[in-house]
């Protein structure tokens, strides 16, 4: 039987799972209207409200920003009502703003909890990512091989030609040359606009997105969110910082980060058992968007714990009020 720690520890995921849901409905009203700031401040908004009716001690470790840039949900902000278990909590209210604005694929609402001090307390700068799925085994793809290296090490590991190979890569101009090696392979490329914390965990499930590996630079805190979702879906992640000037540097040292040069792997960066949750805005791959009826809003939610592996799928069915 599961003992009184466990039933709370399931508990507190449910509870999750509606502050992702909460944020995910807030924005919905703002789906498609070109309004970023106005979605995002609304996915905020409920998401703060949401997270401070759980019983837990929880501190923002990766959030809207800086306490003198973001006045809710920012690094440091105490959530939960004191009363439970003290924990890091790592949360995107709306990742994929722009993909709400303009009703484009895989905006979704993030937040995952894990035991005070474990997770990475990431600075608002880039990150190289690479991640594949689970069942591999470790160091099948590495950042010492380059961007072709690696397809054709996924596809030996796969027993598959890199022609069947598909990686997902963010657009954009700093990626040109890696898309072309990639390319140079025969391997398909997913390009994404925004959103690479889906981006990362469409690896994990690569017969239902077709996608079997990420790679490219995106922001850091959302590769730690990234991290925790592989690590209870199984699968490798690799994260480096990348800074552009001395003031990202200084930003790092803040965060507690000495090694500028360090290469995290998924368990560096989430280094306890961790829950995560999801909500799907827009449709994706992964997760239904929110779907409205006549009277009603559908918000499709994905749940997962580490400790068990457990992965959840909810669909909630919540009148307009
Ligand atoms: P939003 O902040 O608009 O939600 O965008 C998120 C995102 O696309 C992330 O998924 C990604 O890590 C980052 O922005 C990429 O940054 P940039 O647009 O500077 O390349």
């Amino acid at each position: 039987m599961a003992d009184a720690r466990e039933f709370q520890d399931r508990l507190l995921s449910l509870g999750l799972a509606r502050v992702s849901e909460a944020a995910a409905l807030a924005s919905a009203r703002l789906i498609g209207r070109g309004d970023e700031k106005a979605a995002d401040q609304a996915a905020v908004n409920a998401m703060r409200d949401q997270l401070n009716l759980l019983d837990i001690a929880g501190v923002v470790v990766i959030g809207e920003g800086e306490r003198d840039e973001a006045p809710m949900l920012f690094i440091g902000e105490e959530v939960g009502t004191g009363k439970g278990p003290a924990v890091d909590i790592a949360l995107d209210p709306l990742e994929g703003t722009t993909l709400t604005a303009k009703d484009m694929p895989n905006a979704l609402t993030v937040i995952a909890m894990a035991p005070r001090g474990t997770l990475l307390h990431a600075p608002d700068v880039y990150m190289e990512k690479l991640a594949i799925g689970p069942g591999y085994r470790p160091g099948t793809v590495t950042f010492s091989m380059s961007p072709s290296e690696r397809v054709s090490a996924l596809a030996a590991a796969k027993g598959t030609s890199t022609n069947d190979i598909t990686v997902c890569v963010l657009e954009r101009p700093r990626h040109e040359e890696m898309i072309a090696e990639i390319r140079s392979t025969g391997a398909a490329i997913r390009l994404i606009t925004d959103g690479d914390v889906a981006g990362v965990m469409h690896c994990a499930e690569p017969d239902m997105t077709g996608i079997d590996m990420y790679m490219g630079s995106g922001g850091a805190p959302e590769g730690v969110l990234a991290a925790a979702a592989l690590k209870c879906m199984g699968g490798q992640f690799y994260g480096k910082l990348l800074f552009r000037n001395e003031d990202e540097k200084a930003r790092a040292r803040k965060a507690g980060i000495q090694n500028f040069d360090r290469v995290y792997t998924r368990d560096d960066l989430v280094r306890g058992d961790v829950i995560f949750a999801a909500t799907g805005v827009t449709d994706g791959s992964l997760l239904a968007g929110i779907k409205r009826e006549v009277g009603y809003l559908t918000a499709e939610t994905i749940l997962m714990r580490s400790k068990t592996g457990s992965v959840r799928r909810m669909s909630y069915r919540n009148p307009i009020r």
